[in-house]
Parts: structure tokens; sequence; C-alpha cells
């Protein structure tokens, strides 16, 4: 087991015991995250919604298929990165979380950005953007790399997408979706002759 792995299985165990989050009351468990801990690249999504609070696994439902599916289109696996969500437990009839809910449960996601240290954040949807970059737009933002500082995690480039449940059932969002992850591997590639020349 990586250090890494270890750091993380202690704070999802931790957090899960004392997140003040109001939603606890109301799920059936909390859904930490998955994938790993090592990746160079981290999916943050929304929500965890029913099969995901049913098995404690992000991205899990018909959105998670999909989101398998992309990876495979670059040659990625789910054990090649690391998914989670702004908010770790399930808002009732898959409401979007309340501001309350996302603050209850931003410490748990900063930790585990300052033990992953991911040389990429993909922020899945416009609720997900918010949290990170407030007042901007997910339909101008997409696709587009940039650098924010994260209040008390350092710098880190991030990349967002639409949200695949968003782009499941809407055939342009799909294929904007999908232009916009075939663009994840050359990114990639860029930061790392970046990180090499530091
Ligand atoms: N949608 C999300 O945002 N997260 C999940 O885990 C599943 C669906």
């Amino acid at each position: 087991m990586t250090d890494k792995q270890q750091q993380l299985d202690h704070l999802n165990a931790v957090m899960a015991q004392l997140c003040p989050c109001a939603l606890r009351d109301t799920a059936t468990q909390p859904v930490p995250g998955s994938g790993n801990p090592d990746a160079d690249i981290m999916f943050i999504g929304e929500a965890p919604g029913k099969k995901e609070d049913e098995q404690g696994v992000p991205f899990v439902g018909a959105a998670g298929k999909f989101l398998s599916e992309m990876f495979a289109s670059i040659n990625l696996s789910r054990d090649d990165i690391y998914i989670t969500n702004v908010v770790k437990y399930r808002p009732p009839n898959n409401r979007d979380p309340h501001p309350d809910e996302v603050a209850a449960c931003w410490p748990w996601l900063q930790e585990q950005i300052k033990i992953i240290q991911p040389a990429i954040i993909v922020p899945l949807g416009r609720h997900a953007l918010e949290r990170f970059v407030p007042g901007r737009k997910i339909s101008e933002d997409h696709g587009k790399a940039f650098r924010r500082e994260i209040d008390g995690c350092g710098t880190f480039v991030f990349y967002a997408l639409y949200h695949p449940a968003a782009a499941l059932y809407n055939g342009s969002l799909r294929e904007t979706l999908m232009h916009d992850f075939a663009r994840i591997p050359k990114l990639m590639k860029k930061i790392h002759a970046q990180q090499q020349k530091n």
C-alpha cells in the first residue's frame, strides 16, 4: 500500500465520523472517492446519486458508465485516476446540494487534494466548477486549462468538463464533452514537460 493510500484511507475513515454535513441524516453512507491516490489527474463531480449512495463508490450509475467509456477512449482506466465529489453524501432525490452542505464537505475535499497533489483537477459540471472558481460558466470554461489557487491547498491546473449526466442524453453536449476529453492526453504531456523543466 502506498503512503498516499494510507493517508487517504485514514482521512476518509476520520471524516466519515466527523464530517458535519446535514446530508448524513438521509444518506445511506458517505461516498468518499475511489481510484488511484497516486494519480496525476483528479475528477471531481457534484454529489453522489442513488447507486453511489447504495455502493459507497462515486460514479457507478449511468453517468459513471459513460465516464468509464470516455476514460477508455483515452486509454485510461479508473485505476489510473482518482474520482470524487464536492459533496460526499447523496442529497435527497438527487436535488442540488445546498451551500451549507458544500461548505461542510469542503475540508474533506481540501485534504484529499492535499494528499493526492494531482497535476490536473477536472471539475465535472457547473457545480464543481463553481466551488473552485465562483461566478464562471461551464458553457464558457469547459475544455480550457487554467491555473487557480485553492485556499489552503496551493495552485493547481484546472480543466473543466461538462458533467457526463448532462451530456448523456444531449447529442451536442455529448460531442463537446468527448472532444474536450480527447484533449486530456496532450494536456497531460504538456504539464509533464513543464514539470520536468522546473
Ligand atoms: N454524479 C455526480 O456528480 N457524482 C456521482 O458520484 C454520480 C453522479
